[in-house]
């Protein structure tokens, strides 16, 4: 059940402290996926308390496997799954679910599952994941909105020449590849650093995998799979936001655990904006300008160019910046739905297509807003936090989805937030 929550934010603190880290998202969502195939019990540290990790735990449930919370980690049974099927209302729930699809077929030799929901963010197909599974001896028929899957004998490896380096398909690709028959290339993969830390989790699991980071992945399929203890990765998007954060109040502050090599393509766009960053023992410092510089262009792009991930999240940087950014999103064609909320804030963005152009204001203003998706919630926060006076933010379950404890850690660097429960 939806609980009805909204945050209420006082602007323009500035904010100070450290910020420690949570667990990638977008790491531990494809190694519980993983999870099924391995015939010892998993053990996930640093698995951050996200509404989606919970629907992946419902999954493995669903299909056959214990799965609990101890702390922060989750353990994962060494059961056997049972079931090949995904309930829709699961499905729907978040577009990882999807990532379940070839460890399925990879355990029972078929599945049945619906397409999958999360982020609206313009279309999101999985023709890539259909037509590489095929390509691995997979038929596929989809009616009504139903993708039922068999394997004619055995998963067997295949050349995979991805037409786009999806991050998804390249996990549904591993996932299905580590038990099947024969090796399996897959060039022009995506190279996240959440694709790696999912092949180390399975290769400390006994897969074989080489490549994992780089555009031609390539899996030897083994008979069987182990357990494993496994650390995830920090959340380098929760560091971007929290930095962002930590920027638009003029602050200063330290980012525990952040691993600045997976933040590359960002570091640039901070310092462009006067901020100073350092590396320090734990992690990443950041001081900020009183007032920042404009970032001139932003292009988000596959890893390691800059995420479409943080888009939202600069965007309300640079809406109260000084001068003009101008933005090109060239993953999702739908990836704008917070310019009208940021607009109700007083920003002043103009958007066409895939380009918008942010001209920054001196301050934003406090607003009723809502948020429309995960990182355009993300980013109506530190706008909030930016801005003169209140602001209230609805629809808060979509960054309950990302970001562990949101309120609690803003609470911690001196922001004045809280969340109000409306039911
Ligand atoms: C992953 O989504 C992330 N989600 C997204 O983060 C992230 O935005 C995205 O990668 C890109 O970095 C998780 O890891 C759980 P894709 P995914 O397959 O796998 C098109 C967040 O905020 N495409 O790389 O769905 C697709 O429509 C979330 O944490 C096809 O056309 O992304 C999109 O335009 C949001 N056909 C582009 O490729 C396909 O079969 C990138 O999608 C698959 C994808």
């Amino acid at each position: 059940m939806l609980i009805l929550e909204k945050l209420i934010i006082d602007g323009g603190t500035r904010l100070c402290g450290e910020v420690k880290l949570q667990g990638a998202k977008n790491s531990v969502l494809p190694i519980l996926a993983a999870s099924i195939l391995c015939d010892d019990e998993c053990y996930i540290d640093n698995c951050p308390r996200l509404s989606d990790c919970n629907v992946s735990m419902r999954i493995i449930r669903h299909l056959g496997k214990s799965a609990y919370r101890d702390g922060g980690s989750v353990i994962i049974g060494n059961e056997e799954i049972t079931k090949n099927d995904i309930p829709e209302d699961m499905m729907r729930e978040m577009r990882s679910s999807i990532t379940f699809l070839g460890a399925i077929i990879a355990k029972m030799g078929e599945a049945k599952i619906s397409l999958p929901g999360g982020c609206e963010l313009g279309p999101r197909p999985i023709d890539i994941h259909i037509s590489a599974l095929r390509q691995m001896g997979v038929d596929i028929s989809e009616n009504h909105g139903l993708i039922e899957c068999k394997v004619r004998d055995k998963l067997r490896g295949a050349v995979i020449a991805l037409p786009y380096p999806s991050v998804g398909a390249t996990e549904n690709i591993i996932l299905a590849a580590v038990l099947a028959k024969g090796t399996t290339i897959i060039s022009n993969a995506a190279k996240e650093p959440e694709i790696v830390d999912l092949t180390i989790f399975l290769r400390s699991c006994g897969a074989k995998i080489i490549g994992a980071g780089e555009s031609t992945v390539i899996i030897c399929g083994v008979e069987s799979l182990s357990g494993a203890y496994h650390k995830v990765i920090p959340d380098r998007i929760e560091a971007i936001s929290y930095m962002s954060a930590i920027a638009i109040t003029g602050g200063t502050g330290e980012l525990i655990g952040v691993v600045p090599e997976h933040i590359m393509a960002v570091i640039p766009i901070f310092e462009e904006s006067g901020c100073k960053l350092q590396s320090t023992d734990s992690g990443l410092s950041i001081t900020a300008p009183e007032r920042l510089g404009a970032v001139k262009y932003i292009r988000t792009m596959p890893y390691p160019a800059f995420p479409t991930d943080a888009q939202a999240i600069i965007m309300a940087l640079m809406a109260q910046s000084m001068g003009t950014s101008v933005f090109v999103e060239t993953v999702f064609s739908g990836r704008y739905k917070h310019i009208a909320e940021l607009q109700r804030m007083g920003a002043n963005i103009k958007a066409e297509d895939r380009v918008a152009v942010v001209s920054g204001v001196e301050r934003l203003s406090g607003a009723s807003v809502s948020a429309t998706d995960l990182r355009g919630g993300a980013a109506l926060v530190i706008a909030a936090l930016g801005a003169d006076g209140r602001s209230e933010i609805s629809n808060i379950h979509y960054i309950d989805r990302g970001y562990e404890n949101i309120e609690g850690k803003l609470k911690k660097l001196g922001a004045c937030i809280a969340r109000v429960n409306l039911t």
